[in-house]
């Protein structure tokens, strides 16, 4: 179980004056600047979740996810992984953790990426047995044997990312931390590293905390996710009830036999709402009405639609999370969401 208990990270730095004047200034002055990155952050995380923490650039994810991990402390709070303070208790929390950032590699650059595998066995004091079973495992799930023998400087990005998941994998550990693990791949690539993930997930529980800001990784892998926004959680919940209390959009597009019979329609007023609660819109034949699940029906909107004209073909769309996290970036949570 991971508890984070009201954690805090202050960047300090020395204040800049603009300009070359300044610089000098800045070089003789006292003054700094504090930022903080991360403020008054509190969560707790079960065994064998897989949580996505998301915001945008700058939220303080990363620097979240390096307190958690022991790499920064925290100037105020405290993080426990598993009964282990990580910035405290180095050796117990390494055993622990897996991370893997992904814009850096901790795998050895000139070097085969097998030998990279063999000096972490050795580094983590992995048995021959464990190691050979682990390998297996880790080899089928990650595709690694194209490339095992290859230096690791000469892999693609995406084939870098399966080798560091492995290698952060090796020693089984119970937390994964992943940072960013699908930027600058593309969609294939995602596909294979959201797949490993999810089945490193059932086949040992691994705990799995993936800072991201591709809703896809979140879609495909998250039952529950935290939104930070300027170093503040505004959101921990599931993907559902965020998407049922933001996702209220409803889109139905209709392709119909005789558009003209529609088209001088006053859709809302035929359906008792306002303007702005039922847009039509269209595309040759296609009229396709968005309106709040809250306050119209499917049925009703199409059954308005149908009275005057045939429908050939329907297509019925919920609001896309990417619009509702954009949402809440841009207004906040409703207080009853929090
Ligand atoms: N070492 C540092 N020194 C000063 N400011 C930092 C440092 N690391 C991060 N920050 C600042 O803290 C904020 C949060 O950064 P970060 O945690 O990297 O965000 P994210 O990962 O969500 O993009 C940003 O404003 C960033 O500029
Ligand atoms: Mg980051």
């Amino acid at each position: 179980m991971i508890e984070v208990k009201h954690i805090s990270k202050d960047f300090i730095s020395p204040k800049k004056y603009p300009g070359l004047k300044g610089a000098i200034k800045g070089l003789f002055s006292n003054e700094k600047i504090v930022k903080r990155a991360v403020d008054d952050i509190s969560f707790t995380i079960r065994d064998g979740e897989i949580v996505g923490y998301i915001g945008s650039n700058g939220a303080g994810k990363s620097t979240t996810i390096k307190m958690m991990t022991g790499i920064l402390t925290p100037t105020a709070g405290e993080c426990l992984v598993n009964d282990v303070n990580p910035g405290k208790q180095r050796k117990e929390n390494a055993r622990n953790i897996g991370v893997v950032f992904g814009q850096r590699t901790q795998l050895w650059w000139d070097l085969p990426l097998s030998e990279s595998f063999t000096i972490l066995k050795e580094i983590y004091n992995v048995s021959d047995t464990d190691y050979r079973e682990r390998m297996e495992f880790l080899t089928d799930v990650l595709e690694l044997s194209d490339f095992f023998d290859r230096p690791v400087r000469t892999l693609s990005l995406g084939q870098r990312m399966r080798a560091d998941l492995g290698a952060a994998l090796l020693h089984n550990p119970k937390v994964l931390y992943l940072d960013e693990p699908t930027i600058g791949l593309d969609l294939v690539v995602k596909d294979n590293i959201r797949r490993a993930i999810r089945e490193i997930n059932e086949a040992y529980r691994t705990t799995v905390i993936l800072t991201t800001h591709d809703i896809g990784d979140i879609e495909e892998l998250c039952s529950r996710i935290i939104i930070i926004d300027e170093g503040r959680k505004i959101y921990d919940g599931s993907l559902e009830a965020l998407k049922d209390a933001y996702g209220t959009g409803r889109r139905v597009s209709m392709e119909v036999k005789k558009p003209d019979n529609i088209k001088t329609l006053d859709l809302a007023g035929k359906l008792g709402v306002l303007p702005e609660e039922c847009r039509m819109e269209w595309d040759q034949n296609t009229l396709s009405v968005t309106f709040d699940k809250h306050r119209l029906q499917v049925p009703q909107v199409m059954s308005a639609v149908m009275e005057l004209t045939e429908v050939q073909d329907i297509r019925i769309q919920e609001t896309e999370l990417a619009e509702i996290v954009k949402q809440i970036y841009r207004h906040g949570l409703a207080p009853e969401t929090v």
